[in-house]
């Protein structure tokens, strides 16, 4: 997939480089995605960030006041939750509910389950964390950051492309796979996320694993992160928390593992650890997404 304008749709393809112009992610949204993925980053850097928008730092401190992060004493600043919940997740925590704050995944039509999609895109991230650790290919915020953001073109066709997404949902509701329903409209999800991801000035990694998710073995670069993030969404894929149309496709059955390096083994305890950890911390993830809205469709 080099020249991504000659395979998608042409309309498609502008209406995209259009909202990538005119619009952008929050600027505290940008920041967070920096620290996220900088080794470096300290949690006094992180308070800054976060106290700099005062409702984003009072649904954070609520947040970590919820029934899973829940304390016996009650967190009431940033710098108390940083301390008791630690900075890495806090970090993640915040940079989550500023992107559910951008892309109202609650108010998705027809029938898509957006809260699926935000609960695939957490657990992703999640599970990323745990692979970066078990095989020390990539860093773990970077991976951290790539599995919140690798269906960046699925929450955008949700959010801003619902005609498009009413088509896509028309061909799968006649028995044909998310995949095939994408090829006949030339919308991929992956070449969606990557043009805007590209438009956004996105770092390179970060555009090579949306656009090769489901791929990793045709990735241009960064192939390790891509890999990482292709095994977590397989691993979701085990839980009940991967999204079906997610799993057919990095399953690939006959095609080339992914990650060799991490054994049998390694991989059935993380998957082991992700049963017991998934549903604990889902609710406080669907707390971020705001309260519940009327859907519409
Ligand atoms: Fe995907």
């Amino acid at each position: 997939m080099t020249n991504i304008e000659a395979i998608i749709d042409p309309h498609l393809c502008s209406r995209i480089k259009e909202i990538g112009r005119l619009s952008t992610l929050p600027q505290v949204t940008w920041e967070l995605m920096r620290l996220l993925s900088d080794e470096t980053t300290t949690s006094e850097d992180l308070q800054k960030v976060v106290e700099q928008d005062p409702a984003l730092s009072a649904k954070v401190i609520s947040l970590g006041n919820s029934a899973y992060y829940g304390l016996r004493t009650p967190a009431t600043t940033i710098s108390r939750a940083i301390v008791i919940i630690g900075f890495k997740e806090l970090e993640f925590l915040a940079l989550g509910l500023g992107l559910a704050d951008t892309f109202d995944l609650r108010k998705v039509p027809y029938g898509f389950d957006g809260e699926a999609l935000w609960l695939h895109s957490l657990s992703v991230s999640w599970t990323a964390r745990e692979v970066a650790a078990a095989t020390r290919l990539v860093d773990s915020g970077e991976a951290m950051l790539a599995g919140l953001l690798h269906n960046l073109g699925q929450i955008m066709l949700v959010t801003n492309f619902t005609v498009q997404l009413q088509k896509l949902m028309n061909y799968v509701n006649e028995g044909h796979s998310f995949a095939e329903a994408e090829a006949f409209l030339g919308l991929w999800h992956e070449a969606v996320g990557y043009l805007l991801a590209r438009s956004w000035g996105m770092p390179q990694y970060l555009q090579d694993v949306i656009l090769y998710h489901h791929r990793p073995e045709i990735a241009s670069g960064n192939r390790n992160i891509v890999s990482v993030i292709n095994l977590a969404i397989e691993l979701v894929g085990l839980t009940d928390f991967g999204l079906e149309h997610e799993k057919s496709r990095s399953e690939r059955p006959g095609g080339p593992e992914v990650l060799p390096q991490v054994s049998r083994d390694e991989k059935d305890k993380i998957l082991e650890k992700l049963k017991n950890t998934l549903p604990l911390m889902a609710p406080a993830w669907l707390q971020m997404m705001g309260p519940a809205r009327k859907k519409a469709g």
